[in-house]
């Protein structure tokens, strides 16, 4: 769209009353015919920005979608877990099917895993997809062989199997697609789900758990649909990445879920393409009690959060006799909860959660250095692009290294795999205690530094790579991915 045009398209939304859909471009013409369900349309900032915004005053209507728990089957002292990525179907709305991407014949999305810290694990993933994929556990700490990256690939009709040990603590995590050049697309098309890791820290016991019941994983990705209501995806290679008009939590739009009064725990992922949320609790305050790699260390009380792709966070909110609702600035509201008249018995978060191992700069052998940056009309990290032959960072297994990011230009969010990292301080400044935990992804602002602090003493391995990339889906795939080996 050429300037002058969207200015002009600017001013007449401008002209329109407030409510009505001030949208533009496809987007208008997607949301006027799915109609009922959402009420009016932000413009936030200019088409881009254009939303399906939901109105507060209206209850939701439609019952939030629990993703169920795959239990394993143990044998020998290790757990098994069958997972198989396919087509599917799944209605997003009222009587349109639409077809998806999903685990173990879901209609969107996959189980929700739970381990235990100490458990020896396998999960065998089956490709039933007529393309090669691969499935990544997004924030776990196992050997570069098992981490499902792009190396890792599955052939259609071929099965991959990884074994590990579950060595970290407590967290929320998850996995997805990871193939090279199709982790956007594959993990739009609904392939993606939460793994949760208990251990035995006694501080969260009292904590809520009861998984769909007062513990409610929240998994939201925004979507864009055709006009005969299938997934419209779409690579864009701008600074923000594709932005989609609707938003969907666990695969439903708009939804409510009953819950005891009382302290309800949400465990927020962005399984988004590019979109970074806003999120607080209307009327309300949370409780950021987790970040990427588990429990803060004391509890955090906050008005609002940022997640951006790849992110998690765990909070608390309270529920009292009326409903609340957890909202986003761009989309309003993204869960009603809704008190069903029973009570969950606990009353109190406790104060102090975990012990953090604070990283010391004594600790740290190595510095590096990151820059996110264009490359021609893709995306790269210190001038180049992903190179799936080329190794582009060595690390000591043992090695404590400090990391400084930064961009110019457009959103990053910095992932690396397996290790979790402190931030050490954000354009100069120590981060807030509610970003002073254990992270494997941070969102970076252009003109943010980021330095951060990993230590890489898990698992060595000459050989097979981890990565370090943008979780922007669209920048990932577009090159802005490198490769690390932990080597002895
Ligand atoms: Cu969530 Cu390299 O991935
Ligand atoms: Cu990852
Ligand atoms: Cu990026």
């Amino acid at each position: 769209m050429n300037r002058i045009r969207s200015a002009l398209r600017r001013r007449l939304l401008e002209d329109l009353p407030a409510g009505a859909r001030r949208v533009c471009s496809r987007a208008f013409v997607r949301a006027s015919i799915v109609a009922s369900l959402i009420v009016a349309a932000a413009s936030l900032v200019g088409c881009g920005e254009s939303v399906e915004r939901v109105q507060l005053d209206a209850p939701a209507e439609t019952p939030l979608w629990i993703p169920p728990l795959l239990l394993p089957t143990v044998e020998d002292g290790v757990a098994h877990y069958d997972l198989t990525i396919g087509q599917s179907q799944h209605v997003y709305r009222q009587s349109i099917l639409t077809d998806t991407y999903s685990y173990n014949g879901l209609s969107v999305l996959g189980p929700t895993l739970r381990l235990k810290k100490g458990d020896s694990v396998a999960i065998k993933v089956t490709n039933e997809l007529d393309q090669i994929t691969t499935t990544h556990w997004h924030g776990a700490d196992v050997p570069a062989e098992d981490d499902g990256g792009p190396h890792s690939t599955i052939a259609p009709g071929t099965t991959w199997i990884a074994d590990f040990d579950v060595i970290q603590q407590a967290a929320t995590i998850w996995y997805h697609p990871h193939a090279h050049g199709s982790t956007a697309e594959h993990t739009y098309r609904g392939a993606a789900g939460m793994m949760i890791i208990d251990d035995d820290n006694v501080a969260a016991t009292s904590l809520p758990a009861a998984y769909g019941i007062n513990d409610i994983p929240v998994i939201v990705q925004d979507r864009d649909f055709t006009e005969a209501g299938q997934l419209d995806f779409a690579i864009d290679p701008g600074g923000r990445g594709n932005l989609d008009v609707t938003l969907t939590v666990n695969g439903t739009i708009d939804p409510f879920v009953e819950v005891p009064a009382g302290l309800v725990r949400l465990r927020l992922l962005n399984a988004s393409q590019a979109r970074v949320y806003k999120l607080s609790v209307h009327g309300g305050k949370m409780t950021k009690i987790a970040s990427d790699g588990g429990y803060l260390d004391i509890p955090v009380v906050l008005d609002d959060l940022i997640l951006a792709p790849g992110d998690r966070s765990e909070i608390i909110v309270d529920v009292g006799a009326s409903p609340i609702a957890l909202v986003d600035d761009t989309f309003s509201r993204v869960l009603e909860l809704r008190p069903n008249g029973s009570t969950s018995g606990n009353g109190q978060i406790p104060p102090k959660l975990a012990t953090i191992d604070r990283i010391t700069e004594s600790e740290i052998v190595v510095d590096r250095s990151f820059h996110f940056d264009r490359f021609g009309d893709q995306w790269g990290i210190n001038g180049a692009l992903m190179d799936m032959r080329h190794v582009n960072v060595r690390v000591r297994f043992g090695d404590t290294e400090r990391w400084t990011i930064t961009a110019e230009t457009g959103r990053h969010v910095f992932h690396v795999h397996q290790t979790q990292f402190q931030i050490l301080s954000i354009n100069g400044e120590t981060p807030p205690p509610e970003d002073a935990g254990w992270e494997d992804s941070v969102f970076l602002d252009p003109g943010r530094e980021i330095v951060l602090a990993a230590r890489f003493n898990s698992y060595a391995d000459n050989d097979v790579p981890y990565m370090y990339h943008c979780h922007m889906l669209d920048h990932e795939d577009l090159g802005m991915m490198g490769q690390f080996l932990v080597v002895e």
